[in-house]
This record gives C-alpha cells, sequence and structure tokens, in this order.
C-alpha cells in the first residue's frame, strides 16, 4: 500500500502550471489504474476543458446507500524547492517527533493523494473480504489547488451517474493523532490580484522622486488601509453577510484543545495577529481574513537600483465565512479599492478564482457514522471542529447535487501542505485505511 502510493507521488501532477500538463494527465491514468486494480468497474478519465475527473464506481445492489467518494490527485507546485530537504517528487519515509512511526515526505503526500488512496485502498480492502456495505462512487479531480474551474459543469452534466446518498470526502485534518476530530466547516474564497501603475516608465528616483507617485508607496499605503487599529478589514460593507456564532457554539468550539504557545512554537512566531475579541483558533476558521500572497515591482536584483518603478502589484486572498458571497465579495473589494487609489495613479484589479464557504451537519446518520468510526479506531469521539481552509467543491454538491458532505480527513495542521517538506503520517495512512470501512458499514446500518 506504501509502494503503490510512492508511485503516484512520483508523478508531478501540478495543475497549476502547465509544463505538467502531460504529468497530470498521467496521473489521472495512474488513478484510474488503481481503482480498476481494487475491483471498481465503469473506470474512465474525463476529459474537462481543463485537467481530466476520474470517475469509477462499485455497485453491490440498488437497495443499499451509495456514497460518493471525491478526492484530488493534482498538487500544488513544489516551490520554494531549495527548501525540501529531500526532493518533492521522491518520496521517502522519515520519523519526525509528531510521527514516530513515519511521516512519507513528498508533494501531495497528505494533500491530497495520499488520503484519497486511502478510499481507493480501503474499498480494495472491502472487496477483497468481500463486504462492501455500501455503493461506492469515484470522483477524484485535477483542478482542486487551482479552484476547480470545470467541476460544476461537471456535476450539471452528470447528474444521474453522480446520484448518492452523501458525499465523502477525505482532504481535511484531526487535532492531533490521539485528539481525533472532524471537519464541520470551510471557508470559501475570493482572491484577486491588484495593479497599480504610476509613471509611463521607470524614473530616475533622484531625477523624479518627491513629485513623481511611487506606485509602491501607494500601494503599500492602500493595502496597510484596508485593516483598522481593531484588526477589522476595512472594505465597505465586508462584513454585511457575516454569520455570528451564538455564545452556546463558541463555547463548544472552545472545547477543542489549543495551546497558544505551541501554536507560536510551531510557526515561529513571537506573537499572533487578528481581531482581539476573538480567539486565534475562531480567527482561523470562524471569522473572515484578507491577506497579501505575493507583493513585488521595481528592482529586486543584488545591489542597489535608484529607480521610482512603474508598476506595483499584488496577490490578496479573502477567506470567507456564512454567508458571505465571493462574487459580492470581491465587487465590494474591487469598488474599495478603486475608491482610495490617488488620482495620481491606475488601479488594475483582476479578479483570480472564489469559492463559496460551507457547513457540514453533525445530526444526519453519515457525520455519526463518521463519528462512531473514528470513536472505533482512535477509541476517542472525534470533536467537530470548522477550519479555515477551503474546498471550493462542498458547496457545489450541496447546490447542484442536493448531497451533504462528510470531510473524513486524517492529516495533520503540521504536515506542511502547499509548504517545503510536505508529509503525511504513516500512522495517519493506515488509520485512514482501518477507519473508512467502518464508515461504510455503520452508514449501511443506519440507512437499513
Ligand atoms: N485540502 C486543502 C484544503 C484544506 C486543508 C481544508 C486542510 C481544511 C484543512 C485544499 O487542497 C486547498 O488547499 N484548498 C485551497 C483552495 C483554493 C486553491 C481554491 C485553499 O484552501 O487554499
Ligand atoms: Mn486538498
Ligand atoms: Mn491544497
Amino acid at each position: 500500500m506504501l509502494d503503490e502510493l510512492f508511485d503516484l507521488l512520483r508523478i508531478p501532477s501540478v495543475s497549476a502550471d502547465p509544463a505538467y500538463a502531460g504529468d497530470v494527465q498521467k496521473c489521472a491514468e495512474a488513478v484510474a489504474d488503481s481503482l480498476k486494480q481494487a475491483g471498481a468497474s465503469n473506470v474512465e478519465v474525463m476529459a474537462t476543458p481543463g485537467h481530466p475527473i476520474v470517475f469509477g464506481e462499485y455497485i453491490v445492489d440498488s437497495s443499499s446507500p451509495t456514497v460518493l467518494v471525491y478526492g484530488h490527485y493534482d498538487v500544488q507546485p513544489a516551490d520554494p524547492i531549495e527548501l525540501w530537504d529531500n526532493p518533492a517528487f521522491e518520496p521517502i519515509i522519515k520519523t519526525t517527533d509528531i510521527h514516530p512511526e513515519g511521516a512519507i515526505f513528498a508533494r501531495g503526500s497528505c494533500d491530497d493523494k495520499g488520503q484519497m488512496f486511502m478510499h481507493v485502498k480501503a474499498l480494495e480492502a472491502m472487496v477483497a473480504s468481500g463486504e462492501v456495505p455500501c455503493n461506492v462512487k469515484f470522483i477524484i479531480e485535477g483542478e482542486e489547488e487551482v479552484g476547480s474551474d470545470n467541476l460544476d459543469d461537471f456535476l450539471e452534466d452528470h447528474k444521474e451517474k453522480l446520484a448518492a446518498d452523501v458525499v465523502l470526502v477525505s482532504d481535511t485534518g484531526i487535532i492531533a493523532n490521539d485528539t481525533p476530530s472532524i471537519c464541520v466547516g470551510l471557508r470559501g474564497l475570493a482572491y484577486v490580484e491588484v495593479q497599480i501603475t504610476g509613471p509611463n516608465r521607470d524614473l530616475h528616483s533622484g531625477l523624479y522622486g518627491g513629485a513623481a507617485p511611487n506606485p509602491i508607496n501607494i500601494l503599500c499605503e492602500m493595502i496597510a488601509s484596508l485593516k483598522d487599529e481593531d484588526q477589522r478589514i476595512t472594505v465597505d460593507g465586508f462584513y454585511d453577510d457575516v454569520l455570528e456564532l451564538s455564545d452556546a457554539e463558541r463555547e463548544a468550539m472552545a472545547r477543542a484543545p489549543f495551546s497558544e504557545e505551541a501554536y507560536k512554537n510551531s510557526i515561529g512566531i513571537g506573537g499572533t495577529e487578528g481581531e482581539p475579541s476573538y480567539s486565534p483558533p475562531e480567527r482561523m476558521s470562524i471569522r473572515p481574513t484578507l491577506d497579501l500572497n505575493g507583493i513585488w515591482g521595481g528592482y529586486t536584483g543584488e545591489g542597489a537600483k535608484t529607480v521610482i518603478p512603474s508598476i506595483a502589484t499584488a496577490k490578496i486572498s479573502m477567506r470567507l465565512v456564512p454567508h458571505q458571497d465571493f462574487e459580492k465579495i470581491t465587487e465590494q473589494f474591487m469598488a474599495h479599492f478603486e475608491k482610495i487609489a490617488p488620482p495620481s495613479v491606475s488601479v488594475k484589479i483582476t479578479p483570480m478564482h472564489g469559492a463559496a464557504p460551507a457547513v457540514t451537519p453533525t445530526d444526519n446518520p453519515a457525520y455519526k457514522a463518521a463519528s462512531r468510526a473514528m470513536q472505533d479506531t482512535y477509541g476517542k469521539e472525534p470533536i467537530p471542529v470548522r477550519s479555515g481552509g477551503s474546498i471550493p467543491i462542498v458547496a457545489s454538491f450541496e447546490r447542484i447535487l442536493g448531497l451533504k458532505t462528510v470531510l473524513f480527513g486524517f492529516g495533520l495542521d503540521s504536515d506542511a501542505i502547499h509548504s517545503p517538506n510536505e508529509h503525511y503520517g504513516v500512522f495517519n495512512y493506515f488509520k485512514g485505511i482501518e477507519t473508512i470501512p467502518l464508515f461504510y458499514k455503520y452508514y449501511a446500518e443506519a440507512n437499513a
């Protein structure tokens, strides 16, 4: 099971970079082969206007409930590659403090090849033992890390093929290996690129400096004004639709263990940022954010160059919470950012992508089956936790297919997803493969 995962991890299926398109296709075919080997039928690599979606199914009978398993085989770019201790696409097992049984180091090991592949291996094990309690359908996509732009149309076009009772996704995490949890909420996302243009060319900063508008200075001032002294985002209307949690909900959240000291030490910071009236876990899950992801302009090479640049650019992401709408937020941001720009410069804003926030219920048979399954394999009842990350398609499953999702992830926040040295615990991988069949068992029992 480890060797087969390693084969998948060796394929650099980076969806963001066109240079890897061939590898993305190759990875889709490898996933399809693994589904066939596990015993799935009607396995297909289905073309989209972007990267392909892999479908497969194992149908036991029409009276059993049907579970739609979603995952993604695409990965984030490995950059900056010089910060990896081992090459990103040459998986290797090493132990860490948190993973004494060893962890698989490779891009995609946790997000999401390792977690997606647990479902393939769980199916294979169930088929081999002759006990498959539910119908299982798989859609494994190749564009999650770039916003799943083609998946909505795919769902619309294949409603019948994808008909199911619930969606099961392993692409989130648990609190710790001795503290199981189930993710019950994801944030949405509005992502824009902003560009400020000042003079029509780079200028001598001595001859022109003082009167010529400097787009980097101006961009920095504009960005600084996007938060006030209470760390609230100043975009007009930004908080209009934000759902405030009840005191009872906030108290329930506060029961999940969180150590600010351990948090600070784990990422090497001297203190936390954000709204003082919310705890750090709340700021990272139930509150919206505005963050710069990149900023550049002018001279960034060796040595000094005295220049007033013509252009400055930044990439800005806003994480959204229920019931914020990413299209509305994008429009509000654009109107606000244009309004605060001084007349000396021009502004260009390009929306990059968006995702709707999602909350998943805990009072349905699928959540309860997942909870019981983890109770069995961890010996503890999992805690429901809202996460700060985004999985664009979860809201679409509800809107287009009318299906609820169970976010049945087994990774850890410290697994360095999207970062150099991403890894996934061998313990977590096998724990997932062990727990997933129990989900099917309990879910089928609840539907019997
Ligand atoms: N699997 C992650 C999201 C995640 C990780 C949610 C851990 C909760 C816990 C997913 O692959 C991801 O990275 N999503 C992107 C979405 C974006 C590219 C549209 C994100 O959150 O930045
Ligand atoms: Mn993922
Ligand atoms: Mn990701």
